[in-house]
């Protein structure tokens, strides 16, 4: 764990090479324990620098467009599992060049480009991805189950078989989640889907699984994934896509103090990061950030409020206050903590402010600057 975060430049997302290696032990047991694969979705995590390392543990990458396809191809080296709400016509060729395995959204999109992938030059693994019309996740904005959703194909429009050349489903349906919600969604899964999953090759579970979160049964996980493989032996792969468990608690966002402002009892401390551009969910989803060596507010002295660099009013951690050891200076170091996963896909360039650079501390405690961004990279993502 980094304990001087003095000479790391700012802002800065830095990641812990160690911290993501305990990660990818954790899901390798539980690969090879259940035997199951996997994948790392790159939604969540897209860190192509570590992708070296994510290939030799985990069985490869989950995508959900064209690029992240591209990049697990050329930064990973493997072909990518590759799902999206739709795909387009004029990118299909290339999406198929860099997949293994390719699942549609709907009966439509599978009936508009079935043809096109059985006259691939190359096999591509062709499934659907179903929705079971059930998930606990208490968020609409991360919840595909809910009534009305885009994503997935519901029960009653399939038939007692498999549409031709199909030959794997998958869902997605958790976020977050324990082991426990996974076997009730199993439960509920199987009573609508069990005869179509008795006929297909794979089975995909989506993403969602915390299994590296400190609190995780992953002895109760391997346990059902075996009673499921033994449900389903005509399984030739059972897959989990994770993307939130491989970046978990791997890392932090590196900002300075660039002022103190006061609006009559609010000290705001002003930041040289965002929480629109470069921290979204926190506005989004929203959740609060441990800061380290601060805690949440309470009455008494050194309590500031995170304020980000944009003009945008709403800018600032609005889910409460922190409360520091000491008085904070300008120039003094404020660090985010678990901002690797989600975080770090998810920045934008609003404002034209300054992109946090991306960093890794190795295993043997030095610090690598891999990535700075600067004016051609915000000029050049317009026209
Ligand atoms: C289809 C699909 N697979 C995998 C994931 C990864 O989920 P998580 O990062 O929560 O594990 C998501 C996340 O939205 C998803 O939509």
């Amino acid at each position: 764990m980094i304990e001087n975060f003095e000479s790391i430049p700012s802002p800065c997302f830095v990641l812990e090479e160690e911290l993501l290696d305990i990660n990818l032990q954790i899901l390798d047991l539980v690969q090879k324990e259940a035997g199951v694969d996997i994948i790392c979705a790159l939604k969540g995590y897209a860190m192509w620098s570590t992708f070296p390392r994510i290939g030799q543990t985990l069985s490869g990458a989950a995508a959900s467009s064209l690029h992240e396809a591209r990049l697990i191809y050329e930064e990973m080296g493997c072909e990518a599992h590759t799902y999206a709400p739709v795909f387009y016509e004029n990118e299909m060729d290339e999406v198929l060049h860099y997949s293994s395995h390719i699942t549609f959204n709907s009966l439509s999109q599978y009936r508009r480009f079935i043809d096109r992938v059985k006259a691939f030059k190359k096999p591509v693994s062709v499934g659907l991805r179903i929705n079971p019309e059930y998930s606990e996740v208490g968020t609409d904005l991360y919840n595909p189950a809910m009534p009305g959703s885009r994503l997935g194909i519901t029960r009653d429009q399939l038939a007692d078989t498999l549409p031709a050349n199909v030959d794997g489903l998958h869902f997605h349906v958790l976020c977050e989640n324990d082991s426990f919600v996974l076997e009730r969604t199993l439960e509920r899964v199987e009573a609508s889907f069990g005869p179509l999953i008795r006929q297909c090759q794979w089975f995909n579970m989506g993403g969602g699984h915390h299994i590296t979160r400190k609190d995780y049964d992953v002895k109760h996980l391997v346990g059902l994934l075996q009673a499921f493989k033994k449900r389903y032996p005509n399984l030739k792969r059972l897959i989990l896509e994770p993307g939130e468990a491989i970046g978990w608690q791997t890392g932090y966002l590196v900002s300075t103090v660039q002022d103190i402002v006061h609006n009559k009892t609010t000290r705001i401390a002003m930041l040289d990061v965002s929480f629109s551009a470069h921290m979204p969910d926190c506005l989004e989803m929203p959740y609060k950030p441990r800061i380290l060596n601060a805690t949440d507010a309470r009455e008494g002295k050194h309590v500031y409020r995170m304020g980000g660099t944009t003009c945008l009013a709403g800018d600032y951690m609005g889910m409460g206050d922190y409360r520091f050891e000491k008085e904070l200076k300008i120039g003094d170091k404020v660090i985010f903590d678990d901002m690797i996963h989600y975080t770090m896909v998810k920045t934008t360039f609003f404002n034209g402010v300054r992109h946090p650079s991306i960093g890794i501390l190795r295993k043997d405690g030095s610090f690598e600057l891999l990535r700075t961004f600067g004016y051609e990279d915000y000029k050049g993502k317009l026209s």
